[in-house]
């Protein structure tokens, strides 16, 4: 529990995590030969036990309120001004402003620092049982730790929020519109679905995460006040949101709302508004509440990110996998600071569902950074000369007849010689989820496909530099770095290898399973379907889909010529682990690379990166600017490292340029 708690809490792990995922399987196979060993607070919960029946009803022990709302600067002055009525005092008031999560609202409760029941909202008074699932939560801690000088009370009821972070949530749908599934509408949406699941085991696959926001019972807190308990929240082991801000005037809680507008959409889960509490306990309970809100607290939501615009067309894109996505073309509209001018609309289901035409007037929303969406035509808006989206029945581009699977969401193009298909399948082989080649993004792979320097993978290998420094707008400067990008990525490891080839249903963590499960290339390309199924985590659909892939004959000529051009595969787990038992903490920024590339880098020789300092800290990497971590490094006689001294170190000193 502690180490899963540096993990994903403190997201600051003191041990690898291969030695953790062994300490996990040792704990299971132990729990599973002696059962009446598990704990009440057993890691082992995480993964979701028996699914239930039903739900059973949960009473609150103090009524989960609502929050009543104000719209602007005026209606907050009015909030303040009729609270200092209430309390017939002048005193300034002070105030926590807090995001306000667009999740759903839990409760847990404590017995003896243990989790013994967490329950939805309800009706405020009651709510359903649903404790399993919320155990499957990785953030929400088990068992809480008493601090040097905090004790955990008998019983502790808190509140908070939990919610699915934007990335989740978009590879939740992808995943659901892979499988025929109905698509979630909203990350809250998928939130509330995950966790009224009866099998919790399938809640702990869902990327859930959480918030504390407040106590119910805090007659047994040992502090006086709002931002004293966050404090103490945290040191017992809750996440708690660090955009929790403590302002002594309406002022400050002005400035913090339109900061988090500010923040709005480059945040990692979706917040629809800010809530304003009065700080402290004693004047919270001398205001008390009315019957559903209380008289201390109010939310300000944002104002709407709708807008409504045409559709001007639709567009049938070809995807990597040969699905074929219809995209809304709308009239550009500035919604919220950014203009939308293409939407998703996802599959044939969804355009019928939403009853969408050519030339409606539709509602947009943004939510978040996530890409927009059409939420409804506005039908009183038509004129009549709006026409029917017709999904095509042969591929809008190699003409090649379309195929929709009985029971599928996903209309296809099945021609494995699509040039869609091949376009996209090597855009993604060199983007960001496949070997990550520099200079090699979407545009410019278009651009080398066009002119036919490139047609399949192994193309991109024997790039001639005359031929690039030649292309329109190119020159030998691009032309130099592009080929030294590429030299540079001949070398991925096993599981990036297989993740960047694209293959139908295998996404980065399967390939990651196959490559430390096989080791080699050579034997994944041995392993038959049924040998597949027999790893675990994969499935008969990704047996099935690897087993086709790695047999075509195309496959195996594209990696016999990709091995002739010099690609070679590291192997991580050779055993070759300089840096095993290696911590290394990094602060400053480091101008030759990214922190994400050196932290990549530490952890493929065996060591190890941690955010904090502490004693386990084996190296400091100080690039310029470091601040107070290199003062306590100093301090505590930790070796600190220059950049280039750690580029020595990882043997990378040679890339460095010399660009004095
Ligand atoms: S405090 C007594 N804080 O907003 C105060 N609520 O209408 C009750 N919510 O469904 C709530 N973020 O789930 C509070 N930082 C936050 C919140 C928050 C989201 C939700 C909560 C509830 C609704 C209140």
């Amino acid at each position: 529990t502690c180490h899963a708690h540096h993990y994903y809490v403190l997201d600051d792990p003191v041990i690898a995590d291969v030695e953790y995922d062994r300490m996990f399987r040792e704990l299971l196979d132990i729990e599973e030969q002696f059962p009446e060993l598990i704990s009440a607070d057993s890691p082992s919960l995480r993964v979701g036990g028996a699914p239930l029946d039903q739900f059973v009803q949960a009473e609150h022990a103090f009524p989960m309120l609502s929050l009543d709302n104000v719209f602007d600067d005026l209606e907050l002055a009015a909030f303040e001004e009729k609270n200092l009525r209430y309390l017939q005092s002048a005193v300034p008031l002070t105030y926590l402003a807090e995001p306000k999560l667009d999740g759903l609202a839990v409760e847990l409760v404590y017995d003896n620092g243990v989790l013994t029941q967490g329950s939805t909202r309800g009706d405020g008074l009651t709510g359903e049982n649903i404790t399993a699932q919320l155990q499957t939560v990785q953030t929400i801690p088990l068992r809480l730790q008493a601090g040097n000088e905090c004790s955990i009370p008998e019983q502790l009821v808190v509140r908070g929020e939990v919610f699915m972070p934007h990335k989740g949530f978009a590879a939740l749908n992808r995943q659901r519109v892979e499988a025929g599934e109905s698509l979630f509408a909203n990350p809250r949406n998928a939130a509330a679905g995950s966790l009224r699941l009866l099998d919790p085991k399938v809640t702990a696959t869902r990327p859930l995460s959480f918030f504390v926001y407040g106590v119910g019972n805090t007659d047994v807190v040992p502090v006086t006040d709002l931002e004293q308990l966050f404090v103490w929240l945290g040191q017992i082991g809750f996440p708690v949101n660090p955009l929790v801000k403590f302002c002594t005037s309406l002022k400050g809680v002005q400035e913090q709302y339109a900061h988090l507008q500010q923040l709005r959409h480059d945040l990692k889960y979706e917040i629809d508004g800010m809530v304003v509490k009065i700080n402290d306990f004693t004047l919270q309970q001398r205001l008390g509440n009315t019957a559903r809100a209380p008289r201390w607290a109010v939310a300000w939501k944002f104002p709407a990110v709708q807008a409504t615009t045409i559709i001007k067309t639709v567009d049938f894109q070809v995807g990597r996998t040969g699905a074929v996505t219809p995209v809304a073309i709308l009239e550009p509209v500035n919604v919220d600071g950014a203009v939308v001018q293409r939407a998703s609309l996802h599959n044939r289901d969804e355009i019928e569902r939403k009853g969408l035409m050519i030339g409606d007037t539709v509602l947009i929303q943004r939510a978040g950074d996530v890409i927009p969406e059409i939420v409804k035509p506005i039908v009183g808006k038509r004129t009549g000369k709006e026409v029917d989206i017709v999904f095509p029945d042969k591929c809008p581009v190699c003409q090649h007849p379309l195929q929709r699977p009985e029971g599928e969401a996903i209309t296809r193009c099945v021609n494995s010689h699509c040039p869609a298909q091949r376009l996209r399948g090597l855009i993604y082989f060199t983007g960001k989820s496949g070997l990550d080649i520099e200079g090699l993004g979407r545009k410019n792979m278009e651009k080398l496909v066009q002119v036919a320097l490139v047609k399949d993978i192994p193309d991109i290998f024997s790039l001639k530099q005359d031929d690039l420094a030649a292309l329109d707008g190119w020159g030998d400067k691009s032309a130099d770095k592009v080929l030294l990008a590429i030299e540079k990525a001949k070398q991925p490891t096993l599981a990036r290898f297989i993740g960047a080839l694209g293959i139908r249903h295998v996404g980065e963590i399967t390939a990651e399973t196959l490559a430390n499960y096989y080791g080699s290339l050579i034997a994944v390309l041995a392993a038959s379907k049924e040998e597949l199924c027999e790893v675990e985590g994969i499935g008969d659909q990704v047996a099935a889909s690897l087993a086709d892939y790695f047999s075509d004959l195309s496959t195996r000529d594209m990696l016999e010529r990709l091995l002739e051009l010099g690609l070679t595969i590291r192997e991580p787990e050779s055993g070759n682990k300089p840096l095993e038992d290696k911590v290394f903490l990094f602060t400053g920024s480091l101008p030759a690379m990214s922190r994400n590339e050196a932290k990549q880098l530490v952890k493929g020789m065996g060591g190890q990166v941690v955010s904090g300092i502490s004693k386990k800290v084996t190296h400091l990497v100080a690039g310029t600017k470091g601040g107070s971590k290199l003062k306590k490094a100093e301090a505590m006689g930790i070796p600190i490292l220059t950049e280039q001294d750690f580029l020595r170190l990882v043997g990378r000193a040679e890339e460095e340029t010399d660009d004095s």
